[in-house]
């Protein structure tokens, strides 16, 4: 066993120029593990807490409480803690706050710390990150296939449009090099698109376009004329998917679409959804209804789970109880694993168990806001997810994600892109398969 001998939180800041809680985990042979905590802008109401120190410095975005359950009880707790034993630290740490949402400690303290000590264990066992946490999951390892935004939207771009992310994957490329191309020729193609009509104004929180749409469905065919205009057929090798966020837009059961000055309830918006699945080559979609609708998320899943991926986010704040509620009741077919909606590795990674032993898929994401902390990019290899979350293709906190991938790639061989294979149950999938045949 290697011993922990210090566990030091400091502040450092994020993307957005916030401040954030970064851990350094040093253990007795002088191994070092660190870990940054991400933060989200379009939060679920059930994850674990974010703490701020609240007040008029730095905008109440301040983080001396968190650094200091990092530097006092969680050090006290887990030093001298064998740095292997992943489970029982996060249990040590959570028995020191055992309210829902970790306000006591908060969730940002937990998962700098839980993920410190995870790099800390792979590093004492001279292993990449995603070899670690494969061999010590006993999941395969695999390359994931990404989901990248074009257009920003929502809570990241200033609610300029309702719709948070409009985002392309590419599941009929034949290697995640191939993945990046394309990207690249559909990212500038929207760019030269929106400067031809006069409306480039920059980009969003995640480095996507901004939306200087005069409606929803305008980004929607923006981006598939940006698809084409790099030269590839919309629902070929690249669909599109959409977070639509809608928790953002829903108050009291009614969804407000504000640059369409527009209300519905649960049964319009599923209608106008459905619609949008007909008429662009949509393959995924994320948190269709708001967080608390689950007649609505159900019905939804009802009507179009066996055409698209339908992936549960605020709906499903990567919580195992939560994600099993949802296969009883036939909400959702995927979860977005962020692991500081849960707070810890272990409940994020039993998140991720419990989804894909029903055959749901697991899209390992990053927050809206980030840094140069490429963790996720090694959780989605190593637990073979298959799917990756991370924003834009601009700007570094999300290119250090992408570039990660591709280190890793150079260690675990090209073929192990997965390639479409999480989509094989939806539209895309069957269709590929029916040309595969012929
Ligand atoms: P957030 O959004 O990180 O701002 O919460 C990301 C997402 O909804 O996927
Ligand atoms: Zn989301």
């Amino acid at each position: 066993m290697t011993a922990i001998k210090r566990v030091f939180g400091r502040r450092v800041w994020d993307s957005r120029g916030h401040p954030t809680v970064e851990v350094d985990v040093t253990l007795a042979n002088g191994v070092v593990g660190r870990a940054i905590a991400p933060a989200g802008a379009s939060r679920g109401t059930r994850e674990a807490i974010d703490l701020r120190d609240g007040g008029r410095a730095l905008r109440g975005k301040g983080v001396s409480r968190a650094l200091a359950s990092v530097n006092g009880p969680i050090a006290q707790a887990i030093t001298g803690m064998d740095v292997a034993d992943q489970s029982g630290i996060d249990r040590v740490i959570l028995r020191l706050d055992p309210s829902a949402l970790k306000e006591t400690l908060g969730g940002n303290a937990t998962v700098a710390t839980s993920l410190a000590v995870l790099h800390a264990a792979a590093a004492d066992a001279g292993k990449a990150l995603w070899l670690h946490v494969s061999e010590t999951t006993g999941f395969t390892p695999s390359l994931p296939l990404p989901e990248i935004q074009i257009f920003g939207g929502g809570a990241h771009a200033g609610r300029r449009v309702d719709i948070q992310d409009f985002m392309i994957m590419v599941p009929g490329a034949d290697s995640f090099d191939e993945v990046m191309e394309i990207t690249n020729e559909v990212y500038f193609a929207a760019g030269d698109i929106m400067a031809s009509k006069g409306k480039m104004a920059g980009v969003a929180d995640e480095g996507g376009w901004w939306p200087n749409f005069d409606s929803n469905e305008e980004a929607l065919e923006t981006l598939v004329s940006a698809i084409e205009k790099a030269g590839e057929k919309p629902g070929e090798r690249v669909v599109i998917s959409l977070d639509i966020a809608a928790s953002e837009f829903c108050t009291d059961d009614c969804y407000r679409l504000a640059l369409e000055d527009r209300e519905m309830d649960n049964g319009a918006m599923i209608d106008m959804l459905g619609g949008w699945l007909d008429s662009y080559p949509i393959a995924s979609i994320e948190d269709p209804l708001a967080e608390g609708d689950v007649e609505g998320t159900r019905e939804f899943t009802r009507r179009f789970g066996d055409r698209v991926q339908i992936i549960g986010d605020d709906y499903l704040v990567t919580n195992a109880a939560l994600v099993e509620q949802a296969q009883e009741d036939g909400a959702c077919n995927a979860v977005l694993i962020k692991v500081n909606q849960a707070g810890t590795v272990t409940e994020g990674f039993d998140t991720f168990r419990k989804a894909r032993s029903a055959g749901w898929g697991a899209i390992v994401s990053a927050r809206s806001g980030e840094t140069e902390d490429v963790s996720i990019s090694h959780l989605a290899t190593g637990l073979g997810g298959g799917q990756l979350k991370v924003g834009s293709f601009t700007r570094s906190e999300r290119m250090v994600k992408w570039n990660e991938c591709l280190r890793i790639q150079d260690a675990l061989g090209v073929e192990s892109f997965v390639g479409g294979a999480p989509l094989a149950n939806t539209w895309w999938g069957k269709q590929s398969k029916k040309e595969t045949a012929a």
